[in-house]
């Protein structure tokens, strides 16, 4: 796998690799992005070979611009288009009824598609260059925790050569994968809560009832009970755990919550849902090549500004 930088150089590198079929990790401001080109049916299926994704599971399709929305979903509600006005470039997908030019490998054979134009200067230098849209899902293998640096994706495909290279944009400024809002129905659902949340999506909509609706909606693999997972066991523990020392678990603790010596590993992230957010997915990769038994993460505050972190975390522990 190349590395890449940021420089023109690299970034028309980059575009040449894609234009030719072949897949680039690409940062986004949530998580690493593994991209092929959206219409090349070749490159999507490469994407789902790399990840060993099932094929039912759709890809989100990354945009250049809130403009080439229209060229992509067969038809956008004012719901979508003022969700899209208000986050875009940023971390929101939109699940959107599909143009006839989307692919049914992009969609896993579903009639609807997922947009997205990431908030990432990096990306959206690349594919105004590239002038074409990606399908892109997180750069990991499936199931796994989702890359929030470079070397998190080298370290997820080394020794493959399945993925041709990867741009390093730095660490993922938000950390945890996008809010999917569905608006293919009657009235919009969040599918997976994410750092745009539902009190945003609903200041933007007005009264809109039921964006948290459950829903029996198309199929989102971030919806499945376990994903986002480390190989190590992660169990939810209160602060009242952390004062017994167990040499077999490592800890990821909340705020100030004092080290008392004698864990396996110890790492600790500050009680602000961004930071948290931020830090998240490398704490847990590194907790998780301690050889511990279990990965003991501190219990989150039940505010909704921490329910996409406890989100990902049940379904890490599940
Ligand atoms: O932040 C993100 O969304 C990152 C970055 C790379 O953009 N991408 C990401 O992709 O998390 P992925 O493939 O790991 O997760 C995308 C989720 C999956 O759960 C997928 O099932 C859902 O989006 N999805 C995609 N298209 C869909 C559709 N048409 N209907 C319902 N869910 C869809
Ligand atoms: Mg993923």
């Amino acid at each position: 796998m190349i590395r890449l930088g940021d420089s023109e150089e690299d970034l028309q590198r980059a575009a040449d690799l894609l234009r030719r079929g072949e897949l680039v990790a690409v940062p986004t401001e949530t998580v690493y992005g593994l991209a092929g080109v959206a219409d090349e049916p070749e490159a999507v299926r490469a994407i789902f070979a790399a990840k060993g994704r099932p094929a039912d599971h759709p890809l989100i399709v990354h945009l250049p611009g809130i403009e080439a929305m229209d060229d992509w979903a067969a038809e956008v509600p004012e719901t979508a288009r003022k969700l899209a006005r208000a986050f875009w470039p940023g971390p929101l997908t939109l699940i959107l009824p599909k143009a006839d030019r989307v692919s049914d490998i992009v969609t896993g054979g579903q009639q609807t598609v997922g947009l997205r134009v990431p908030g990432h200067p990096v990306t959206l230098r690349l594919l105004k260059i590239l002038d074409r849209a990606v399908a892109a899902p997180s750069a990991n293998r499936f199931g796994r925790i989702s890359p929030t640096a470079a070397d998190h994706v080298v370290s997820e495909f080394e020794g493959r050569d399945s993925v041709a290279a990867v741009i390093d944009g730095g660490p993922c400024n938000v950390g945890v994968e996008s809010t999917i809002v569905d608006c293919s129905g009657p009235y919009p659902r969040v599918l997976r809560p994410g750092m745009i949340s539902i009190e945003q999506l609903a200041g933007v909509l007005g009264d809109t009832p039921n964006l948290a609706g459950e829903s029996e909606g198309p199929r989102a693999s971030g919806r499945l009970p376990s994903h986002y997972a480390p190989e190590t066991k992660v169990e939810l523990v209160d602060a009242e755990v952390l004062v017994r020392p167990d040499p077999d678990a490592a800890v990821l603790a909340l705020g100030d919550t004092p080290d008392p010596g004698g864990f396996r590993a110890w790492q600790s992230l500050p009680e602000d849902p961004k930071l948290y957010a931020r830090g998240l997915y490398a704490a847990l990769r590194q907790l998780d090549h301690r050889g511990a038994r279990r990965i003991l993460v501190q219990r989150l505050p039940e505010e909704s500004a921490w329910s996409a972190i406890r989100d990902r975390l049940d379904r890490a522990t599940s």
